[in-house]
């Protein structure tokens, strides 16, 4: 254990199980640790630093508005600001914004949109239907939506919140009441596993709720900002929400989220009903400006396609002749490997030898690099997975 990490057990609560290292800098999809380890990142912070780490434009736009302007109140408006707002709302075809910190912050928020809007069109006090399985952060409105395991040792739990079960939309038909508001659904589950909404239940949602005069939200914190090859996930399914929740890339790892909403949607809110301090400061601003002229580019979205299906298949190739390989899931670079066992000592192995990835839902490994990753890398992450493979079973 070095100095660091001596000092992050003393002083910080014990939150997040942390790997023994202690990370120094880095560069594109590269890594260093404080003794000059190098590491190909697969994770990029958990689908955070879409165009890796350091990326010039990104550096370029921090440093110029931090000795610009770096904050100011939400009373005033700034150049970063205007120009992003408008910029995201034309990427995503929605028609307004609001900027928040985070994606917990941005679900949170579309909670309060989706109550709101309700309140004013005879749902007072409505339902929100979540997916089992599903994860929206971790506040307490947030958990409510999320999975048990998350909510225990803090309740109550707020009312309100009723649970389905994705790609089953027999199940969702019977959760709906009356008093349903909103549905909230992950495009693609991250947390849960990579789990990917079928286009046909998507469809068929989107037609009860235009029926039964439900919002649907779509929460693309993780799967957003042009992780699948689209700009949001749903653009692949021909779909439009009505309100859309993003954070995580969206400022490629400057903290920022974000709620977008169609235009009757957002006219529900009106000043008071909230507010963030930080929320569309202008260096988060700034920053997310830089990062969107980049993920926003067809070429640049094409070739995370491209790049997703080489890995994918790769994978396929590579693993089907271990016996506790089941199957790799996931659009773009947004992947999911699903073993028998369970993931966590195959991510430690492939750590000891030099790759980032994830294990989430116990048995699978979540891989979601830079969107800047190249080929080469890409061979290395399965190559180093395929020899801890060899080497634990
Ligand atoms: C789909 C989804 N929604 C919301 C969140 C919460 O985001 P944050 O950790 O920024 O609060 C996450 C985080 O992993 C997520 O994956």
């Amino acid at each position: 254990m070095d100095k660091f990490q001596e000092l992050d057990k003393e002083y910080h609560f014990n939150l997040y199980g942390r790997y023994p290292i202690t990370m120094s800098h880095g560069k594109g999809s590269r890594l260093w640790d404080v003794d000059g380890k190098e590491y190909v990142d697969g994770l990029s912070g958990i689908a955070v630093c879409s165009l890796g780490h350091s990326h010039p434009k990104v550096v370029d736009a921090i440093t110029k508005q931090a000795s610009k302007l770096m904050h100011v109140s939400n009373f005033f408006v700034t150049e970063p600001l205007a120009e992003l707002s408008k910029a995201i709302c034309e990427f995503s075809g929605m028609d307004k914004v609001f900027f928040c910190n985070s994606g917990a912050e941005a679900t949170e928020g579309a909670v309060k949109v989706a109550r709101k809007y309700n309140s004013l069109n005879g749902k007072k006090g409505c339902d929100i239907i979540s997916m089992e399985n599903s994860f929206h952060g971790r506040t307490i409105a947030t958990i409510a939506m999320g999975k048990k395991k998350y909510q225990e040792g803090f309740a109550p739990m707020p009312s309100g919140f009723i649970k389905s079960n994705l790609n089953d939309i027999e199940d969702l038909k019977s959760k709906i009441t009356s008093n349903t508001g909103a549905i909230i659904i992950e495009t693609i589950q991250g947390e849960g596993g990579v789990i990917v909404a079928e286009l046909e239940y998507l469809k068929a949602v989107r037609k009860l709720c235009d029926e039964n005069n439900i919002l649907l939200i779509a929460d693309e914190v993780q799967c957003g900002v042009g992780r699948t090859g689209y700009f949001y996930a749903f653009q692949e399914y021909g779909i439009k929400p009505d309100i859309v929740c993003s954070a995580k890339g969206v400022a490629a790892g400057f903290p920022m989220g974000a709620v977008l909403a169609t235009k009757k949607v957002a006219a529900s809110m009106e000043p008071g009903n909230h507010g963030t301090t930080f929320g569309g400061n202008p260096l988060a601003c700034a920053t997310s400006l830089a990062t969107l002229n980049i993920v926003s580019q067809k070429e640049f979205l094409n070739e995370v396609i491209e790049k997703g299906n080489y890995f994918k298949n790769e994978l396929n190739e590579k693993l089907k002749k271990f016996p506790i390989f089941k199957e790799v899931r996931g659009k773009g670079l947004m992947i999911g490997v699903e073993f028998t066992e369970l993931t966590r000592p195959i991510v430690m192995k492939m750590l000891d030898k030099g790759v980032i990835v994830n294990a989430t839902a116990d048995t699978v490994i979540r891989i979601v690099p830079p969107l800047i990753i190249t080929i080469e890398e890409i061979d290395i992450i399965v190559e180093k997975l395929v020899e801890s493979i060899k080497e634990l079973f």
